[in-house]
Formats: structure tokens, sequence, C-alpha cells
């Protein structure tokens, strides 16, 4: 089948990511980039990639299928709108946009001008969280009570726009929306009924530079997601309690080890000796009890995602990361800094 030919538009980290990807893709090729600053498109040039003198001649080639765009983030709205109205398919990077009023402007151009319009949550196709999500979906520890997920560095937030508001910067909007889309995609978009979210403002005053958002969905079931920037020693990736048994997976470099509860009752129980004290409550368990296994990795494409969305351009498919899907993102995001100002709990429902 003839490949769907794409543009990407910022060519910086991000967009030398997809336009790597768009060279080498099985269902799409790259017609080329557009970057405002002119050395990113002599870099461009320089590797064989064409550049696009300006973004209205980008627009305005006809053998332009979709767009990419990698630009910061309170650029994304008025590119996507423009490109959509040129004709254009369009994936724009996370996080979609800033505010929900933006994020339906630009689903009415992508609705009024019949064309598929998407954001680039390729988180979903990350082994660490899908190994989560298999845990819950199969039941093999039954109900899950609550899952933690983390991501710690010790390097503060990036020095370039990311550290500034106007750009749409700080830890939330930059990883919290792949750690929350993540959430959602386990314990179901339609199921968030509040969170509660403390931002940190360690290394940066003007954005957050790390958070910690609890997450609370209808029937009690519930998640953490932290990102900590200034964490000299990191907290495990994935911690999950369940009704039968307990998941860590330490790195997202590793696979995931589960305990599982065979037996609640325990003939004798060693009491450990502790600084103060004895307790038996909180000693292990002697392994008579319970069984330790490995949760497998799942097999996972991150190109699955361009895939799915050429199938999607051509009607073939319906689109992996849905409009409603990237409103209750934003939804959260904007809940979470509500709560984050005001110190409460803030409901989505
Ligand atoms: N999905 C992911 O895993 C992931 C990872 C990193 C970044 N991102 C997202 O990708 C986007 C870009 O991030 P980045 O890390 O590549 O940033 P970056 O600063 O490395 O690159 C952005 C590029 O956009 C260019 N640019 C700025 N305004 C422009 C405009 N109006 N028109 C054309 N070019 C413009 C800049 O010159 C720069 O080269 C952000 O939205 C970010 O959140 C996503």
């Amino acid at each position: 089948m003839k490949k769907m030919k794409f543009a990407v538009i910022g060519y910086g980290g991000m967009g030398g990511w997809h336009a790597e990807r768009l060279q080498k893709s099985d269902v799409a090729e790259l017609a080329g980039v557009y970057d405002i600053r002119r050395e990113r498109n002599e870099l461009a040039e320089s590797r064989g990639i064409h550049a696009y003198a300006s973004l209205k001649e980008l627009l305005a080639d006809a053998s332009v299928d979709a767009v990419t765009i990698a630009v910061p983030n309170d650029a994304h709205e008025e590119i996507a709108v423009r490109a959509l109205n040129a004709g254009k398919h369009v994936i724009c990077e996370k996080p979609v946009t800033l505010t929900l009023d933006s994020l339906d402007r630009m689903i009415d151009a992508a609705n009024a001008n019949g064309r598929v319009f998407t954001t680039h949550q390729n988180r979903r196709w990350d082994v660490d969280y899908l190994a989560m999500k298999q845990v819950r979906d199969s039941g093999m520890l039954g109900r899950v009570l609550n899952i933690e997920s983390r991501i710690h560095g010790s390097r503060g937030i990036p020095s370039d726009w990311r550290g500034e508001a106007s750009h749409g910067g700080g830890m939330l909007y930059d990883w919290g929306i792949h750690l929350i889309d993540q959430m959602l995609m386990i314990f179901g978009f339609e199921n968030l009924e509040s969170v509660f979210c403390v931002c940190d403002h360690i290394t940066n005053r003007e954005v957050d530079d790390g958070f910690r958002l609890d997450l609370n969905f209808r029937g009690g079931e519930r998640a953490t997601v932290e990102v900590g920037t200034y964490n000299f020693i990191a907290m495990p990736r994935f911690y999950l309690r369940a009704e039968k048994g307990t998941v860590l997976l330490p790195d997202w470099r590793e696979e995931a080890t589960a305990v599982r509860c065979t037996h609640w009752h325990e003939s004798e129980v060693l009491p450990v000796q502790t600084a103060a004290g004895l307790t038996k409550t909180m000693a292990p368990r002697d392994g008579v009890t319970t069984e330790t296994f490995r949760i497998p990795r799942p097999a996972s494409d991150v190109h699955d995602f361009y895939r799915n969305f050429v199938k999607a351009a051509r009607g073939e498919a319906e689109q992996l990361v849905t409009h409603a899907q990237m409103r209750t993102d934003l939804k959260a995001i904007l809940a979470a800094f509500e709560s984050a100002e005001t110190g409460k709990t803030v409901s989505l429902t």
C-alpha cells in the first residue's frame, strides 16, 4: 500500500525523533521538515532531509497528507489549526495544548475539515506500564487497589522553554500528561472522580519541577503519580497492591516481580526486632504462604501509533488516542493545577 506522506514541524529533540522514525516507517514517509530557526533547517538539510522555507510553503505542498507538530507546547494550537484548515491530518505532540478552550478549537477545526487529529501519547507503548495494565486486565491478583507510578531524576527541569510558564513548561505538562494518561488507560477515563496534587518548586519558582498527584477512581481504585527532578535516590517505577498480592517494578529497564498470597493464615509468625521493640505485624512472611513470580514484559512497538494513525486517516480504523481521552487527560492536568493552588481535592464529575 502507498505510504502516507508526512512533514514534521519543529525540528528539535522530538521533531528529530519523529523525522527519523518516519524515514524508517513501513506506513509513512518523510516529505520534509520546517523549523522556525534557520540552523535547525540547515541541520536537517545536512542530513539529506528537505527543509521547507516556511510553514506556508509546507502547508501548500499538496503531496503532504499529514503533519507531526513538535514545537513548544504553547505553539501547538495555532499550527495545528492552520494545518487542519490546509487539509492536513495532524499529529500533535503532548500535551496537546494548555487549556480546554484551546483544545476545543483544535477539535472543531479537525471536525470542520474532516481530518484526523490526535496527540502523541507514545508512552502507551511503554512496557513497564503495559505490565501493570496486564496485571489489572488479567485479574491475576484479583481486584487492584492502587498503583503508584513514579519517575525520579536529579537534574531539575531542562533549562529551555520547559522552565517557562508562557511556553507551557513544568513537569505536569511535560511528564504528567504521559503518566496520567497511562493511569486513565488502566482504570478507565470515564471512571476518574477527583484529584489531589502537591507541586514542587525546588529548582524553579515559575513552573512545577515535580509533583505528587493522587487520582481517585469510581469504585475506590486509586493511583498516585509522582514526578521528581530533585531525587538523588529514585523510588521504584511502579508499586501495585491488589486483593491477592503486590507487584514491584524497581526500574523501567527491569521486569516486574509479583508476590501472590496463597494462604492468608500463617501457622507461626516470628516477631522481628526493631530499634525500639518487637513487631509481628510488620514481620516478613516466610515464603510458605506466598508465591513469587515474574510478570513477563508485554510485546510492544511504538510505531503502532503511526500505523493506527495512517489507518484512521484512510478511514480503516478508529484513532487510538481519541478526542474524548485528550480532553480527560487535559482536564486532569488542569484539575491538578487547581488542587495544588487551593490545597483541596478537585472533583471531575
Ligand atoms: N512524546 C514524547 O515522548 C515527547 C518527548 C519530548 C518532547 N515532546 C514534546 O515535543 C514538543 C517539542 O519538544 P522538544 O523536546 O522537541 O523541544 P525542542 O526545544 O528540542 O524543539 C522544539 C523545536 O521547535 C522549534 N520551533 C519553535 N517554535 C516554532 C514554530 N512556531 N514553528 C516551527 N518551529 C518552531 C524550535 O526552534 C525547536 O527546534 C513539545 O510539545 C514536547 O512536550 C514529546
